[in-house]
């Protein structure tokens, strides 16, 4: 990643701003308000294509530029977008090809924003001729200091069945692998008779009669993010040749995205950008929240990144649009900027009139300045400026957990072993405990440096590849300590499980072998004894594991496993390696957690509602505490007692002691 900073000299503040929603006379009175709450970074046009080309190569900019210019003069600076994700009618008329197709054959329609398929050469041209006017006529100005690129590559559109789509797969699939007689062997070809004679044989894996071969869908998951990838890629190129010097970001939205693999994405961008919006049904979304954060950061190595969308309150387009509580805000914002972010930015700054996001929050809402909405963000506004001394801080990560995108394709597949296993609520389950325990994560790709952590938590790694395993493997050997849930390390990139027992890629080094996986029935529970007589239980998920040099740390008490092991722990060179084989309750999951700090000398501390997240930079270290709890909180941290009332935000600097950040 290139990582430079758009040139501000704050913490970003501010939002997607979509004048061209409102006559002219308004856009003042907004630049007027921006100022008043403190914005200085705003997000331009990212829908605006009709507006700029409202007939395929006329170009309307008069208004572009007055906004640019009215922004620029008030010392707001611009993010401008590519509006490439929103095709006008007049290119889906002229292109009905280029509409994208369902897995199910279902050709979409237009009326909407995200609407064309990827590999579509009609979009290429197109999106090439929009984004090298903007590129061209605003690339020097001096208020655009960002290029967004399109918006939430994948959403909701990630995968297009057309033939299009099809023929660019059969190109990408003959650079991977060459020959047929290599793609047949990686695919298992004898198996329901799936043999390719000719490249041409190969479709889309359209829905089928049944089950479609799981290494064609798993190829296909990594072509269709690889196809999204280009399309970034084209764009940006267009605007390092045009605008230099101008970073290029594409927001991403860390956890909630299944189809784009960001660790291939990561690199490709200037500077991370993230969209997080918590799932309001949920009343401790910002366990969601702190994870959505620290993907972002880990993402960039560790660089300051930019919350470029969340919501002041509610959004739109959940099924109960609960509103943010007074206070939820600023909590979910400082919670971004305890890790790592050095920006946040909403969507956004003025609520629509119309369309189909008008009842969406905004900055500015439909009630204007009278509302608590406002309020909070003139106060946030104001709070930032006297947190500006974060900027550039590293975030300081207790413990590492493992993140595939690969690996949660394959887990996600049909015809596993139940229904419930689910990549999401692994990782959710294993981040909960350390979040809880007051452990910061940074998260990390299998094959990636993991020397640093005393301890890696990997939650499932179902698609276990050769490189990865060894990376584990010589992690623990060197020292570290591995956490291990189950269903791991079973099959390799092509969904083939390893020869032998189970778990093919990871059982040497957790000195164990599964000989059965046990699911359970919805309501069933079975109960689990740790060593030391201590009781917890377990439900989904069980298995037969026998014992291969590992030791017993909890066992089955009943169920189909009873009298077997249920977690164990392993001396593998300088390391340990422990397995969790079961789907433990949330405090024995805490339990085992903290039982597996220990070898790895790291201290879980502390208060279950208070998020506690050090910042450092230039040796000094900030230390945010956020209490999420219904009751004030004292904690320890900067080796002082800390109070921290219900609901509030408390910022240690480096110098001060448990002042108030107010
Ligand atoms: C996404 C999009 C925005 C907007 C918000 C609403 O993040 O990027 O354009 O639709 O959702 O929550």
């Amino acid at each position: 990643m290139h990582s430079h900073w758009p040139r501000l000299d704050e913490i970003a503040y501010g939002g997607d701003y979509n004048p061209d929603h409102w006559p002219e006379p308004v856009w003042e009175q907004d630049v007027a308000l921006m100022r008043e709450a403190g914005v200085n970074l705003v997000s331009v046009g990212v829908f605006s294509w009709a507006s700029l080309e409202p007939r395929p190569g006329e170009y309307e900019f008069g208004w572009l530029d007055r906004v640019l210019a009215l922004l620029h003069e008030a010392g707001i600076a611009v993010d401008l977008g590519t509006p490439t994700a929103a095709p006008p009618p007049w290119f889906l008329h002229q292109h009905p090809r280029a509409r994208p197709v369902t897995r199910d054959g279902q050709v979409l329609g237009g009326g909407s924003r995200q609407s064309y398929c990827p590999s579509s050469d009609d979009y290429a041209r197109a999106a090439t001729g929009i984004t090298a006017q903007l590129a061209q006529r605003y690339g020097r100005h001096p208020a655009v200091v960002l290029w967004h690129v399109n918006n939430e590559y994948g959403a909701p559109i990630a995968e297009c069945y057309c033939d299009a789509s099809a023929a660019a797969f059969r190109a990408w699939l003959r650079a991977r692998y060459g020959d047929l007689g290599t793609l047949n062997e990686r695919w298992g070809g004898a198996f329901w008779s799936q043999r390719y004679g000719d490249w041409d044989e190969i479709d889309a894996p359209r829905t089928s009669a049944t089950v479609v071969n799981p290494a064609l869908r798993l190829d296909f998951a990594r072509f269709s993010s690889e196809a999204l990838l280009d399309c970034f890629r084209r764009e940006r190129d267009i605007l390092r040749r045009l605008a230099p010097g101008v970073p290029v970001t594409t927001n991403f939205m860390a956890n909630n995205s299944k189809s784009t693999d960001y660790w291939r994405w990561a690199g490709e961008v200037d500077v991370i950008s993230n969209d997080n919006y918590l799932i309001a049904e949920r009343t401790d979304g910002y366990l969601d929240l702190a994870m959505s954060a620290d993907l972002a950061r880990s993402l960039g190595g560790g660089a300051p990144w930019l919350l470029m969308e969340h919501s002041t309150s509610a959004v739109s387009w959940q099924p109960r649009n609960i509103a943010k509580r007074p206070g939820e805000m600023r909590r979910n914002s400082l919670a971004h900027l305890a890790r790592g972010a050095d920006g946040l930015l909403f969507f956004q700054w003025r609520a629509s009139p119309f369309g189909a996001e008008k009842h969406h929050s905004a900055m500015l809402p439909q009630g204007g300045t009278s509302t608590r909405i406002w309020h909070e963000v003139t106060a946030l506004g104001a709070e930032l400026g006297g947190l500006a001394d974060l900027r550039g801080g590293r975030v300081e990560p207790d413990i590492a957990m493992i993140w595939d995108w690969e690996s949660w394709w394959a887990l996600e597949l049909e015809w596993r072993p139940s229904v419930d296993l689910d990549y999401l609520e692994r990782v959710r389950a294993w981040y909960a405990a350390a979040w809880r325990s007051g452990l910061t994560v940074d998260f990390a790709h299998p094959e990636s440096d993991l020397s640093r952590y005393p301890l890696v938590v990997v939650p499932q790694l179902y698609l276990t590849g050769p490189a990865a395993a060894s990376n584990l493997g010589n992690y623990v050997s060197a020292g570290g300590t591995l956490l291990t849930g189950y269903f791991s390390g079973i099959v390799d990139a092509w969904d083939r499980v390893y020869p032998g027992a189970y778990p093919g890629a990871l059982r040497e080094v957790l000195g164990i072998t599964v000989e059965e996986w046990l699911p359970l029935r919805p309501a069933e529970r079975v109960r689990l004894t740790w060593e030391d007589g201590a009781d917890g239980t377990a439900d989904s998920w069980t298995e037969v594991v026998q014992l291969a040099g590992a030791k017993p740390v909890v066992r089955y008490a009943d169920g189909p496993a009873a009298g077997g092991p249920a977690v164990t722990r392993h001396g593998f060179g300088a390391g340990e390696a422990w397995y969790v084989s079961a789907r433990a309750d949330p405090v024995t999951t805490a339990r085992i957690l903290a039982a597996a700090c220990e070898p790895a000398g790291v201290t879980p501390g502390q208060h279950p509602d208070v998020e506690i997240v050090r910042r450092a930079r230039d040796g000094e270290r900030f230390i945010t505490l956020i209490n999420h709890g219904e009751n004030t909180a004292q904690v320890m941290a900067g080796g002082q007692p800390v109070t921290i009332p219900a609901g509030d935000v408390v910022v240690l600097r480096p110098t001060a002691s448990a002042e108030r950040d107010a």
